[in-house]
């Protein structure tokens, strides 16, 4: 490290000579930010390359090596016979110390930084927790990574590249790969009982993306739109960006509660709601209810969104059929994803829109960005076709049912009276309950100081409940670590009173 001399120590700090980047390089950084920081002011003579050289204990070509980059780019001039200034031509705006005055004096015209949906969406989340890293028990919405079939991706990514490198490099149809579209309705209708042909399906960058899109759509600024209480935080966060206004509605045994929605606002725009395995207490909207949804959406006109984000894994008997599939009014807008039958980073999901809406949405996909990787749609077009697919499922179906048994094994006998859980027959979490009076964030935060991530139950709620609960993911962990997580998680919830 080279200390700097004196009469220049206002303008630098140090030069760093073990650093990587280049001692030129640096002498230019930090002459461009004195510059544009005010304390080398326009006009100002600059000692020459020489007297900095030594001064600055520099080889000359360094000092010439940077102040050329300086004149390149104005920040410098040369007068010939004279020296070295700094420019008068820099505008205004360029310079911090100006411009942050130019702020302080014109706060409302020059203060406005973002659109009101850029504040709206600033402040809210989409889930609840800020987990990073590798995920650890009980992370919800993790697959179990250790079992997904690697070498088999790969190899279907190496052929196609190979065999379909120039047809699928440039930007691919707004509505997704034509292929995988065709693999999706035809997986729907078979699986789900959903009616659709290709062209009503829209590849997206996963669910969300479609919800955003669908609420661009649809919404009007003041819109009334439905949100299942508790349900997700996903979801409420593209409605409150689409400044709709959000109602509430409860759910109970039989899943949403229509008739409640009813009261609270007879005359919703959009209606959100995880038929399947509501989200996140798990329980299925009934047949009744589902009748009552799709009467109430063709008398009034609002558009049901599905959220069918984990239906593959059903462990008793079969999957359920989709809303959508009774919807003989084209109301449900159909909503799927593969972040969580495949893995997350995939960012593919979809949207099945009715014939009406289809045109609509289309081109909104367009217009917020084009299609993703159209080499990542067609490999997984082939794993879908070639059968890979639904071979997938049945194997994460079999071993998540195993590790549901592990974790209410561990809970029992660890967890007892701290967590009340049971069984569920689908999905990839479980709720457990916690005893009256114990506060449920109080209780995630101690377990995340033990290592142990769960999130609690009112971080999905828009209205108090009256029982604290936590929500855990079991589908990504062995044995072991779901067995160590319990014994961490009891000790946290020993802590609370
Ligand atoms: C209910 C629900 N819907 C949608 C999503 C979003 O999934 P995607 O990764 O496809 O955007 C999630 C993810 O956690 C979810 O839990």
């Amino acid at each position: 490290m080279a200390k700097i001399a004196s009469s220049l120590s206002n303008v630098f700090t140090v030069l760093d000579r073990s650093s990587s980047t280049a001692l030129h390089r640096q002498l230019y950084n930090q002459l461009r930010e004195a510059i544009l920081a005010g304390r080398l002011a326009p006009g100002m003579r600059l000692p020459s390359t020489r007297e900095m050289a030594n001064e600055l204990s520099l080889a000359r070509n360094t000092v010439l090596n940077a102040f050329d980059q300086l004149y390149a780019e104005g920040y410098l001039v040369r007068r010939v016979g004279d020296g070295t200034y700094v420019s008068r031509e820099l505008p205004d705006d360029l310079l911090r110390i100006k411009g942050a005055q130019a702020v302080r004096k014109h706060p409302p015209q020059s203060g406005r930084l973002i659109s009101e949906w850029g504040a709206a969406v600033t402040s809210i989340s989409v889930s609840p927790g800020t987990y990073h890293g590798p995920p650890r028990p009980f992370r919800t919405g993790t697959p179990a990574l250790d079992a997904f079939p690697y070498k088999l991706w790969g190899r279907l990514l190496a052929r196609r590249w190979k065999e379909s490198g120039p047809a699928i490099i440039p930007y691919g149809d707004s509505a997704g790969y034509l292929p995988l579209r065709n693999a999706i309705a035809s997986y729907l209708s078979t699986t789900r009982g959903v009616q659709c042909v290709p062209e009503q399906v829209v590849i997206t960058s996963g669910s969300l993306h479609a919800l955003e899109i669908i609420a661009r759509v649809i919404l009007e600024r003041g819109d009334s739109a439905w949100i299942e209480d508790p349900g997700f935080l996903g979801a409420r966060a593209v409605l409150t960006g689409a400044k709709a206004r959000l109602v509430p509605v409860p759910v109970d045994a039989d899943g949403l509660n229509v008739s409640a929605g009813a009261r609270r606002c007879a005359n919703p725009r959009l209606i959100y709601v995880t038929p399947s395995h509501q989200y996140p207490l798990g329980m299925t909207l009934s047949l009744s209810r589902r009748l009552e949804l799709l009467r109430l959406a063709g008398k009034t006109g609002a558009w049901i969104v599905e959220d069918d984000y984990d239906s593959e894994f059903r462990y008793l008997g079969q999957p359920l059929a989709a809303l959508q599939g009774l919807d003989t009014e084209q109301r449900v807008i159909y909503v799927g994803t593969f972040s969580k039958v495949l893995f997350p980073s995939i960012r593919i999901g979809y949207a099945i829109a009715p014939t009406d809406l289809v045109d609509a949405i289309v081109h909104a996909r367009s217009v917020g960005g084009h299609q993703s990787q159209t080499l990542d749609q067609a490999v997984l077009a082939d794993f879908i076709s070639e059968g890979h697919f639904a071979r997938h499922v049945r194997r994460m179906r079999k071993l998540y049912a195993e590790r549901q048994q592990v974790l209410l094994k561990a809970a029992r006998s660890e967890l007892d009276g701290l967590l009340d859980m049971k069984a569920s027959g689908a999905g990839m979490h479980l709720i457990g309950w916690l005893p009256e009076g114990v506060d449920d964030r109080a209780a995630s935060r101690a377990a995340f100081d033990r290592g142990v991530e769960v999130t609690p139950l009112s971080a999905y709620c828009l209205e108090p409940q009256q029982r604290g609960a936590l929500r855990l993911g079991y589908t990504g962990y062995t044995s072991k670590k779901i067995w160590t997580a319990a014994r961490r998680l009891a000790a946290a919830l020993k802590t609370l009173d």
